[in-house]
């Protein structure tokens, strides 16, 4: 990846020119001045090298899971709460190590978990306890506080270094947010942060993101990783917490997919921000609807947030398709359309067209036999501009349960292929939609209208 490349050769001309500090008589660093080489010194050197390319030393063994060895690829069970409403997995922080649900997030790119003690925290939120951390840094000498900001709320904190890992994979030196202030509803039920899985330009701590600690390290088999989102709106008994699905690190899982991946390669740009495609066209019900080129076609994949936001004129042409739909004035950006309608949105990337379940468009009812649709308009209630730099579509679940996608670093590109019959694809698909009580909506990639839908449960279904 060339943001990558680019922070390599940095470092090496600084170490270039750290000679200048050694007296010219010792050429080596490691050697004494009696000429001998000092061994500890070459220990704590390498330690150092480790630490920064994010190899595990031997004491945080106390982590009852393995080290994963150089090119690996693992599978992280993904948690689904709340209906489809964010995508967990477990990461373990400090040593030893103390295991909290993050959002897998690829449309942030800080990791951040909640201090024991925050503010804004639920009873219910597992915290970070950092006394019993004996890895644990505070960064600078006091910690530099900073806040994070997401569609959904804001967290702050103390920036600090720990051991961090996730599935085997670990980085002694990983920089997080100790958040110590959240915004209320930022995290729901067991949640205690968030993974973001950006690029570092994106950062608020303007630190590497743990997934490309782990590429420089060489600990992935691939520069990849790739979800399979289970689907539970349609579930009228789903608890708070439901298998969500598997993350892989550092590759594909061939088990959970089928026929060819479908890469595409990131929009140009000189640092890659958020994961981005270009939409090319949008179907509903097979006919293509108008939408935005050029950078209002710019679209975040982002399986941070829970829905579809788009751009105003594409998102009124979609519902425009849609006989007898209304925009709803008391949700703004939202529409509704008649429950006993079969909406299916397919979108379009590159050559292949995908399309969403129609359970997945309809979130409930909203009254009148009118329900509530998974797409809106980002533009409208919400303080960003339209193309202003930030991307104009942002991709959630509600698009990513249909496809099994693959974020790939090198060459930047995303990836999107058809779920297995194991992983529910194919005639496997869900059908019947509006069955769900209530939809919660998360936003933690973009700021965007939050907002949750009220409906008893009377839509109709909508069979694929
Ligand atoms: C790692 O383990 C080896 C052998 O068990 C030991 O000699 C070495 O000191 C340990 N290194 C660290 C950094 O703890
Ligand atoms: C691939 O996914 C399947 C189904 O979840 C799982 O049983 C298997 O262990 C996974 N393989 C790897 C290598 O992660
Ligand atoms: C749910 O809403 C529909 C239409 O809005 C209404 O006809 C029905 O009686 C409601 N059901 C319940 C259980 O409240």
């Amino acid at each position: 990846m060339i943001l990558f490349s680019f922070l390599t050769l940095a470092l090496v001309s600084l170490a270039v020119a750290d000679p200048i500090h050694i007296p010219l008589r010792r050429r080596n660093p490691f050697v004494s001045g009696d000429g001998q080489l000092d061994t500890s010194k070459v220990a704590v050197a390498a330690q150092r090298m480790r630490e920064r390319y994010g190899y595990t030393p031997n004491v945080t063994s106390t982590s009852s899971k393995r080290m994963k060895r150089q090119g690996q690829s693992v599978g992280v069970p993904i948690i689904n709460q709340q209906q489809d409403s964010s995508y967990l997995g477990v990461v373990s922080i400090g040593t030893p190590g103390q295991n909290f649900n993050v959002v897998l997030d690829t449309g942030s790119s800080d990791l951040w978990v909640a201090a024991a003690n925050c503010a804004g925290c639920t009873s219910s939120t597992p915290t970070f306890d950092t006394t019993k951390s004996s890895t644990l840094k505070q960064a600078g000498t006091t910690g530099s506080q900073i806040t994070i900001h997401y569609g959904s709320g804001q967290v702050s904190g103390q920036i600090a270094q720990d051991t961090v890992s996730m599935g085997g994979f670990t980085n002694t030196a990983q920089t997080l947010l100790v958040g110590t202030t959240l915004s209320q509803g930022l995290l729901d039920g067991d949640a205690s942060g968030i993974m973001g899985l950006a690029f570092q330009a994106l950062a608020s701590t303007q630190s590497v993101p743990f997934w490309q600690n782990l590429i420089s390290a060489n600990q992935l088999a691939a520069p990849e990783m790739s979800f399979w989102l289970t689907r539970e709106i349609t579930n009228q008994n789903a608890k708070d917490d439901e298998p969500g699905g598997v993350f892989t690190l550092g590759g594909t899982n061939s088990s959970l997919f089928t026929g060819n991946i479908e890469f595409i390669n990131m929009p140009s740009a000189t640092q890659p921000t958020f994961w981005l495609l270009s939409m090319s066209a949008v179907t509903v019900n097979g006919n293509n609807v108008q939408i935005p080129t050029g950078n209002a076609a710019i679209s975040a994949i982002d399986t941070g947030t829970t829905l579809i936001g788009g751009p105003s004129s594409a998102v009124q042409a979609i519902f425009s398709a849609i006989p007898n739909s209304v925009a709803l004035s008391e949700m703004q950006g939202f529409f509704a359309f008649p429950c006993t309608s079969n909406i299916e949105v397919s979108f379009s990337f590159g050559g292949e067209s995908w399309s969403i379940n129609p359970a997945d468009m309809n979130l409930g009812t909203v009254g009148q036999g009118l329900c509530l649709g998974g797409i809106f308009d980002l533009t409208q209630g919400s303080d960003v501009s339209e193309g202003g730099g930030n991307p104009s579509w942002v991709v959630g679940d509600t698009f990513l349960k249909n496809v099994y996608s693959v974020f790939r670093s090198n060459p930047p590109s995303i990836g999107f292929a058809q779920l297995s019959n194991a992983a529910g694809g194919g005639s496997a698909a869900p059908s019947g939609g509006g069955t769900q009580g209530s939809a919660t909506i998360t936003a933690t990639g973009l700021p965007i209208p939050t907002g949750g839908a009220s409906g008893n449960g009377s839509g109709s279904g909508s069979g694929k």
